[in-house]
Order: structure tokens, then sequence, then C-alpha cells
């Protein structure tokens, strides 16, 4: 069994922790937020927690109404003209490893300008962390396999016990704790995965469509996807894939698709089926039975409130990811060319 097999194992426990021993730094954090009075959110992430930062940006707008953007770091490490950012902001560094200089760069600017500042992150004690003034811990464990798993989940659920403290509703907590029992049932999607594996790890293409909530799902499966089995997946919104990208599907070629029941149901749907009258071989993670019909291979998963959908519904991708390798004699651990820890400017 591979590190990596045994890491995407191991979320059920991750979340458990994360709702046990964080929510008092949660509810901290969500006082300073509202004494700022905090009216817009700005986040640096890379990589794999650019995708949790996606996530962020679509829960803390529905939730909490606050507009959030993605950070652009080489305006602070290269160009030297940060954006400012006054005490109304929230400037979020989110990484798993916290040692990413240009993700550090922003927090830093951000604090001397007054900003309230959070590290959310796997290392407490790393210097993204001592550049924020509030971190909040994504406690995971140590992460050996070099493609980020469960502390992507990890950053994930976060973000989601943030934003319930935020808002202060009973509700959003009691679905907050059916996650961890979610997420054991989405774990048994890997024997479907593997089959799908089988069937496409000829591919040299795909696609990956998600839309809103799960645009980060479909962003974070295609980086998956090329991290380990060096298939170049790409990621797309289901919206902008119909302005343009449409075009290059091909009869064959693999499409996998996050159709989660929810607002975007009927609209992520009718896409799917331009992309099959294309041709496009639809393979579905949904919790919904009549869009799993419509699919040439389905990856069901339970049923959770669409917010925390992202959570459970990335499983089948990471399964999927992993047993692409598998099938092509890769070792889903050690991928080419990279190293666990990345650090950019
Ligand atoms: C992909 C992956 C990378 C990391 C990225 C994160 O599976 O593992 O994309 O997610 O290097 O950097 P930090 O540590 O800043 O989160």
């Amino acid at each position: 069994l591979s590190w990596t097999s045994s890491e995407i194992r191991e979320q059920p426990l991750v979340l458990e922790r994360i709702l046990r021993e964080n929510p008092a730094q949660a509810k901290e954090c969500a006082r300073q937020i509202k004494d700022r009075g905090v009216r817009y959110v700005l986040i640096a992430a890379r990589g794999t927690s650019d995708h949790a930062a996606v996530y962020a940006k679509y829960l803390l707008g529905s939730k909490l109404r606050l507009p959030v953007a993605l950070a652009a770091p080489s305006l602070y490490t290269f160009y030297g003209t940060p954006p400012l950012t006054g005490p109304d902001a929230l400037v979020v560094g989110l990484s798993q490893s916290g040692a990413s200089e240009d993700i550090i760069a922003v927090v830093r600017h951000a604090r001397s300008q007054g900003a309230l500042t959070l590290a959310i992150t796997n290392e407490p004690t790393s210097e993204l962390a001592n550049a924020a003034s509030l971190v909040l811990p994504c406690l995971a464990g140590p992460e050996r396999g070099v493609a980020a798993t469960k502390t992507y989940t990890a950053e994930l659920a976060c973000v989601a016990l943030l934003c319930a403290s935020v808002a202060q509703e009973s509700g959003l907590f009691a679905e907050l704790a059916a996650l961890p029992e979610a997420m054991d049932q989405a774990l048994q999607t890997e024997q479907a995965a593997a089959q799908v594996a089988a069937q496409y790890c000829r591919a040299l293409l795909a696609v990956c469509l998600g839309r809103g909530y799960n645009l980060a799902t479909a962003y974070e499966i295609a980086l998956k996807i090329k991290e380990l089995a060096y298939i170049h997946a790409q990621g797309y919104s289901t919206a902008d894939f119909m302005h343009g990208p449409l075009a290059c599907v091909e009869p064959g070629l693999p499409v996998i698709a996050v159709a989660m029941s929810g607002a975007l149901r009927d609209d992520v749907a009718a896409s799917l089926s331009r992309v099959g009258q294309r041709g496009g071989q639809l393979i579905i993670i949904s919790d919904d039975e009549a869009i799993l019909q419509s699919a040439h291979a389905s990856l069901p998963v339970p049923k959770v409130p669409e917010w925390l959908s992202p959570i459970t519904a990335v499983v089948p991708g990471q399964w999927l990811a992993v047993h692409l390798a598998l099938a092509k004699g890769l070792d889903p651990d050690r991928p080419r060319a990279l190293t666990k820890v990345t650090v950019t400017r």
C-alpha cells in the first residue's frame, strides 16, 4: 500500500480531529474578524492550496457575503507593487508547508499595512504561521506522499469550520459533524475508480469539469491526475468550458465531471449533455442517481449539503489519480520532478 493511499484513507480521522480540536481557535478567528469589521478577503496560495482558496471564495461569498480575491504574489515579490490592503481586510496565507516565500510575502506585507492576517497551515510553527497574527492548524499530521490528499481536505474543513464559526449558525455545525462519516463512505469509491483507471489509463489528455463550490474539485482532480499519472488533465468551470474549450472535445476524450445536487445541478447536467453529444466520455462524480445514469462511468458519492460536498467529492478523483498511476506502472508516492515542499518566490 502506498503512503498516498493510506493518507487518502486517513481523511475521516483528520476531519474528526479538526472538528474536535479546532473550534476554540476558529472561534477566536471569528471574533477578530467580526471585531475588525472585515469587509473583504485576500487569499494567497499555490498548487493544491490554491484550490482550497477557490473553495473559500465560494463559501465565504455565499455564507458570509464577503468578496474574496486570490492574491497575485508576483506583485509583492517581483514587481514591487503590492496592492494596498487596509484594516478591513482579512489576508489569508493558505499553505500546507507554510514555507513558500511568495505566500509569506503577501501575508507580511498585509500585516504591515494593518490588515488582519491568518495562516491556515499544516505546519503551525512555520515561517508563514509566524508571519500571520492568527493561525488555524490543519491537523492532518505528516504527509509523506508527494501529492497532497489529506492536507487538501483538511484545508477545506478548516475553511468550512471558520466560516461556520463566523456565521454562528448551529445548523452549519450539525452538518459539519456528519462529515467524517460521509467521508468514510466516499472512501468506498476506490474499486469503481480503479475500474475507470483501467479503462482510461492510455489517455494522453483529459478534462475535469465542475462549477460553484465544486470548481475547486475539478481543478484539484485535474492536478492530481497530471502529477500522479502524467496525463494532461485540465480543470474548467462548466460555464467557461462552454465559452470555447468545448470545441476541443473529440469523440473518446475522457471528461471527469463533478455534478453534485444543489443550486448548479441542472446547469451542470445541461453542459454535460452537450459534452456527451460531442462524443466526450463522461466519467461522473455525483450524489444524484439520474445524473449518474447519463454517465459512461459513474463514481457515486454520499449526499452531503452542497457547501461541504467538495470535501467528499474529491475522494474518487484522488483514487482515480492513484489508480491511473498504478495502471501505468508508476509509483504514486514519487511523481517525477517533484519534491514534497515547493518554494516559489
Ligand atoms: C499537489 C501538491 C502541490 C502542493 C503545493 C502546496 O498535489 O502537493 O501542489 O499543494 O506545492 O504548497 P503549500 O505547501 O504552500 O501548500
